[in-house]
């Protein structure tokens, strides 16, 4: 009778500290909205909580669990929101004026934000106070456009940023130049450094990834490039000097898709790597000829291989126009937004088989035209300490 009330209460004890119910936010488009859902990933319930605004939000970028970064495409707007623990978004400061932003990043050393504009061609970087409120103005740089090619190839297309894992470099993919800009991050904002060319044109470079050191001790630091006309990723080895990083590829862009699309079907869209760095997550929205959205896994080699990644399996988004995802922290669950099927699909991932489920175990509907999801969830951001970094400036160490 003792030894089964033990049991029992075990069993409730082990119930209640493997379920959780995880909180996302997700924003729209054309409902202009961002949204609170919550996910119980025993019985997989997957439920809008509340509308949270009205305006016309699209990125989101979160620091910690209480600060949020929204962009706004419509009145070129980048705002500060303090997040509640039920995903509630409440103004922090007044918006800034940014060039037509489509993605709002972080600087790790906390002195300002970053927003990159695909429709006009520019960055721009904001100072915000220690507690995370923007302080304008902002400050942009308008890149000149190419030779007049057709579009997006017409002008410069930043679409989005990426701060290196020491924190002193920042990033931005170049869809229309077919180019990364490189920045060395300061104190409230960043300078110039070099643009490093993609090996191939055009090919779109939309957004990246970071994998390799400290998520993988002995691996140096690797960047991740989703292009987003050839629909490919390409690998990028970090190598870093004093007062530099110069980028080095490994081995030659890994395609997203099955069959070769062609020109002017874009559909490779967001990248993500699994929290143990030892898979990416690529999506490829849909285009007419290629069906619904799909997710394309790859196996990420040791930099010492000759080619960076092996694509393991391409399975259905759930839906069409998956773009933008993202994986909880523990890499076990992916939420895809599918823009055009107005849902946002649950995965289950494993982030030691690369294995991802073919069908989602839940959908959320309710949200018209999602954009883009992210999950309410203390985590990590691996970076290197400062004798670390002095380690990778040395190459004959790392
Ligand atoms: C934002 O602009 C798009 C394109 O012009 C439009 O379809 C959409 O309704 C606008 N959204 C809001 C919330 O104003
Ligand atoms: C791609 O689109 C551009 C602009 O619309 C057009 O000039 C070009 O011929 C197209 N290329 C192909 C291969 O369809
Ligand atoms: C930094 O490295 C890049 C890539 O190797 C190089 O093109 C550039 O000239 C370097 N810049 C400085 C200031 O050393
Ligand atoms: C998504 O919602 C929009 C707006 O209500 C609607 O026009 C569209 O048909 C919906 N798409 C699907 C696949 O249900
Ligand atoms: C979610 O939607 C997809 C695509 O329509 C469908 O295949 C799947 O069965 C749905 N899953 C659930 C749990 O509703």
């Amino acid at each position: 009778m003792f030894r089964s009330s033990l049991c029992a209460l075990l069993a409730l004890f082990c119930c209640k500290s493997f379920a959780a119910t995880h909180t996302l936010i997700i924003t729209g488009d054309s409902s202009g909205g961002a949204f609170s859902a919550t996910f119980d990933d025993l019985n997989h319930d997957f439920s809008l909580t509340g509308s949270i605004l009205n305006n016309g939000a699209n990125w989101i970028a979160l620091v910690g669990t209480s600060l949020a970064y929204l962009t706004f495409r419509n009145t070129s707007l980048v705002a500060a929101y303090d997040v509640s623990p039920s995903g509630g978004l409440t103004p922090a400061g007044a918006p800034v004026i940014v060039p037509v932003p489509v993605y709002v990043g972080v600087s790790r050393n906390g002195g300002f934000i970053f927003t990159a504009s695909y429709p006009s061609g520019a960055i721009a970087t904001v100072p915000v106070t220690p507690k995370g409120i923007p302080i304008p103005p902002a400050v942009s740089t308008t890149f000149a456009a190419p030779d007049p090619l057709p579009s997006p190839q017409d002008q410069a297309r930043p679409h989005s940023g990426i701060v290196d894992v020491t924190g002193q470099y920042l990033i931005f993919p170049d869809d229309g130049l077919d180019a990364l800009h490189v920045y060395k991050i300061g104190a409230t904002s960043a300078t110039f450094l070099y643009d490093q060319p993609s090996p191939v044109r055009p090919s779109g470079p939309r957004h990246a990834a970071l994998s390799g050191f400290p998520m993988v001790p002995n691996w140096i630091p690797r960047l991740h490039v989703v292009n987003e006309e050839d629909n490919s990723v390409e690998t990028w080895i970090m190598h870093y000097s004093r007062n530099n990083v110069s980028l080095i590829l490994q081995g030659s862009a890994v395609s997203t898709l099955e069959v070769h699309a062609g020109m002017n079907v874009s559909t490779a869209a967001e990248l993500l790597i699994s929290p143990n760095g030892k898979f990416l997550l690529a999506s490829n929205r849909d285009a007419i000829p290629l069906g619904d959205g799909s997710i394309a896994v790859f196996r990420i080699e040791p930099p010492t291989a000759k080619t960076a990644l092996t694509r393991v399996s391409i399975t259905s988004s759930g839906g069409a126009n998956p773009r933008s995802m993202s994986l909880d922290p523990t890499g076990k669950w992916l939420a895809v937004v599918n823009g055009n099927s107005n849902s946002t699909a649950m995965f289950i991932f494993n982030q030691e088989t690369g294995v991802l489920a073919s069908t989602p175990v839940a959908n959320l509907t309710g949200i018209t035209i999602p954009q883009t999801v992210v999950w309410l969830e203390d985590r990590k951001t691996p970076t290197a300490t400062e004798a670390e970094i002095l380690r990778l400036q040395r190459p004959a160490e790392v």
